[in-house]
């Protein structure tokens, strides 16, 4: 299957086995880097264009002048779709600083290597949805800018691993005083009362597309919606739920083990998944 998968890099679009940087890349030595995943549906991009916004910010936030205009980095994307066998795609987009000899400093003038792939999206099944995933609560151990969306994933590899090894799916950070911040890929939010609540933009949670659309759908649904510090144990809490580019939103109905609310997958949950996936529907119409 992978003979097949045609891979951007630096210019060229290359068969992914024979798709390489250089041993030297700031990437490869420091994380030096950035990156983004859009999906693609049957040839229509989920909300492009804050991606590639999101994209120049991170790569603003750590002084690496992306290397091509938004519009240019845009069809590369859409041509790197087209040359892979998905109809329904995850492509991920990864700029690094690029490569020279390793000093913490690095020099000026580099050329940002910049690596653009396809992949299937991974859609999580409808009995995935209907059983909730499962979770687990971790001391959060990330650096302090996790808005921008660097590379550099170790925390995230960590929580996932221990999540695996407790039978769950996502480990969500909380911060020293117990507050929920977002998952090691996933925004988190909680129905508290009749209000949908997630944490407020800032160092400690990345601006997620997906949540961005989520707290849009409520809104524009006359939901109440709250960007607040909260905790897995306030009274009324009834719902948790997660939300990333790959599983819209997914009801998280097991934290360590003990049921979320009644067990079951949420209303605000289910209705938000159901309007975000009209949304997906109706744009490929
Ligand atoms: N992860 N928070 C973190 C830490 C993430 O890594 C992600 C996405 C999200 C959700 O962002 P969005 O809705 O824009 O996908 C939140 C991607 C999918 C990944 O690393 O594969």
């Amino acid at each position: 299957m992978s003979e097949s998968l045609i891979a951007y890099v630096n210019g060229e679009f290359l068969p992914m086995e024979s798709a390489t940087v250089h041993i030297e890349d700031r990437g490869f030595q420091f994380a030096d880097g950035i990156y983004e995943v859009v999906a693609c549906f049957n040839g229509f991009f989920l909300d492009i264009e804050p991606h590639l916004e999101r994209l120049d910010r991170s790569c603003r936030e750590i002084n690496i002048i992306l290397p091509m205009s938004q519009a240019a980095l845009s069809d590369l994307v859409q041509e790197v779709y087209k040359r892979n066998p998905f109809r329904n795609a995850m492509i991920y987009i990864q700029i690094t600083r690029g490569a020279s000899a390793r000093t913490h400093l690095p020099p000026p003038g580099l050329v940002p290597t910049v690596v653009i792939t396809s992949r299937q999206l991974p859609i999580p099944p409808d009995t995935k949805v209907a059983q909730g995933a499962s979770a687990i609560t971790l001391q959060d151990i990330r650096w302090k800018r996790c808005d921008i969306k660097s590379i550099a994933l170790l925390a995230s590899v960590l929580g996932k691993q221990e999540a695996a090894s407790r039978g769950a799916e996502e480990a969500i950070w909380l911060d020293e005083q117990g507050h929920a911040l977002e998952g090691c890929s996933t925004n988190i939010f909680a129905t508290i009362g009749d209000t949908l609540v997630t944490h407020p933009l800032d160092h400690q949670v990345l601006g997620g597309i997906t949540r961005s659309m989520a707290l849009k759908a409520a809104k524009a649904c006359n939901i109440p919606v709250e960007e607040r510090a909260w905790r897995l144990d306030e009274p009324g809490l009834s719902e948790c739920m997660m939300s990333s580019t790959t599983n819209a939103i997914m009801p998280i109905t097991l934290v360590n083990g003990q049921a979320v609310g009644d067990g079951l997958p949420g209303p605000m949950a289910m209705q938000l998944r159901s309007w975000m996936l009209a949304d997906m529907e109706a744009m490929q119409a």
